[in-house]
């Protein structure tokens, strides 16, 4: 969930300021780009060096940058455009007064006003400060306003006292985040299920019939419907790409073993996305030793493939089915009959016309062809394309 994300983490001064140096090497090991901003209170207790070398980033704690006599700012309200999260830990008292009652006498705190992200807050202190009703008051009033307190939890704090105020542990904060991403993600709790690549039908020990898919497409359908939240199970003939973690992915070479890997998961799919150029003919016999050459020529002779796609939409109950289709000629005509035919949901169909789209690009042009509507999109990265598919099935199928 934390993947690509861009997070402000706003360090106040508590002793456990030394703590968010954990903090920001598991944002930054989920993958997430790290902004450190800093009060003058926390540079006491944990220095600007640490947390920069770790996040990768220069750390920020002033309104004005070195040397002052430049004239350049921190410019607060870019910060705060520019992430997608921000997390104030540890959050002292004194920073929840000021953040609660819209204070802005640090760049932390104009930062936070400017923020339109969700803003996560931890706090740290004494049990007493802790239990106060001026603060306990102040804590309250952030989460009227959509905050999201990340408890602290109890044990032995730095004065020797023993009670609720100690900032939640670093791994703990991550998970807290990531699991409230994932309970608001649009596709949270449903199944996809993808198919990507080609596939690779043996005519002998060495050699196959095959054809151009990289996968890179499917691929990408993959990585944007986990970040949105889906489970996702990408069943992938052979390509030289990788997933991310949390994508379940089952590695296949042959359409007879894509079809066997898929049909058992669609039962319980919300969505499945057919993307995979399988191959439609396969040797009828594999040679079980390499074919040698002959003086004459050589005949193959080609059997079908099972048609998925096709044994997919014969399955189908409530589950959302896309295909995809490679058209070079009367594209929409016969997207709408492989629409109909398959019974599919929805077509996402390629010409080979438009240039630098389709097999090994990063691109892609497509149409989305339903049985009401079809949509043409730009040329756009293989990543765009991939989200705006997810979202056309949002916005009209779930
Ligand atoms: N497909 C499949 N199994 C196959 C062949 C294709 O699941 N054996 C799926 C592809 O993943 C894609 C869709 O079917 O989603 C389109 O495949 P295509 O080969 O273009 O469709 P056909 O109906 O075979 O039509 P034609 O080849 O005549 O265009």
């Amino acid at each position: 969930m934390l993947r690509g994300k861009r997070i402000l983490l706003g360090v106040t001064g508590s002793i456990a300021a030394y703590k968010s140096a954990f903090l920001v090497r598991e944002l930054v090991k989920a993958g997430a780009d790290v902004q450190v901003v800093l009060t003058d209170a926390a540079r006491t207790f944990v220095t600007p060096l640490t947390l920069g070398t770790l996040s990768k980033r220069p750390v920020l704690d002033n309104f004005v940058k070195e040397p002052l006599h430049a004239g350049v700012w921190n410019n607060h309200v870019e910060l705060g455009l520019w992430a997608d999260l921000m997390i104030v830990a540890p959050a002292s008292a004194n920073t929840l007064a000021k953040m609660a009652h819209g204070e802005a006498d640090n760049l932390l705190l104009t930062t936070y006003l400017s923020a339109k992200c969700p803003v996560y807050f931890a706090p740290a202190m004494d049990l007493d400060m802790h239990a106060h009703g001026a603060n306990q008051d102040n804590i309250s009033i952030l989460e009227k306003r959509g905050n999201i307190h990340i408890p602290s939890g109890s044990g032995e704090l730095a004065s020797g006292l023993d009670g609720q105020g100690r900032m939640a542990e670093p791994h703990e904060i991550r998970e807290f985040i990531e699991a409230d991403l994932q309970s608001k993600a649009p596709l949270s709790g449903k199944k996809v299920l993808i198919t990507a690549g080609p596939t690779q039908e043996p005519i002998d020990p060495v050699r196959y019939v095959g054809n151009r898919s990289t996968g890179k497409m499917g691929y990408a359908i993959a990585e944007a419907a986990s970040q949105l939240g889906a489970r996702v199970t990408l069943i992938s003939g052979p390509t030289s790409l990788s997933v991310s973690d949390g994508i379940d992915l089952i590695n296949v070479q042959t359409a007879q073993e894509m079809y066997e890997a898929t049909l058992p998961r669609f039962d319980s799919a919300d969505i499945a996305i057919l993307s995979a150029a399988v191959a439609d003919y396969r040797p009828k016999k594999a040679a079980d030793q390499k074919i040698k050459k002959l003086s004459g020529s050589l005949e193959i002779q080609l059997e079908p493939t099972p048609d998925i796609l096709n044994s997919l939409g014969k399955a189908k109950e409530n589950q959302i089915l896309v295909g995809f289709a490679l058209e070079t000629q009367d594209g929409l005509a016969n997207a709408q009959g492989k629409l109909e035919r398959k019974n599919c949901d929805l077509i996402v169909m390629n010409t080979l016309q438009d240039e630098k789209a389709g097999f090994g690009f990063d691109t892609n042009k497509v149409t989305f062809v339903s049985h009401n509507n079809s949509v043409d999109s730009e040329l756009k990265s293989k990543r765009e394309i991939a989200h705006d598919l997810l979202d056309y099935i949002r916005e009209h199928f779930l």
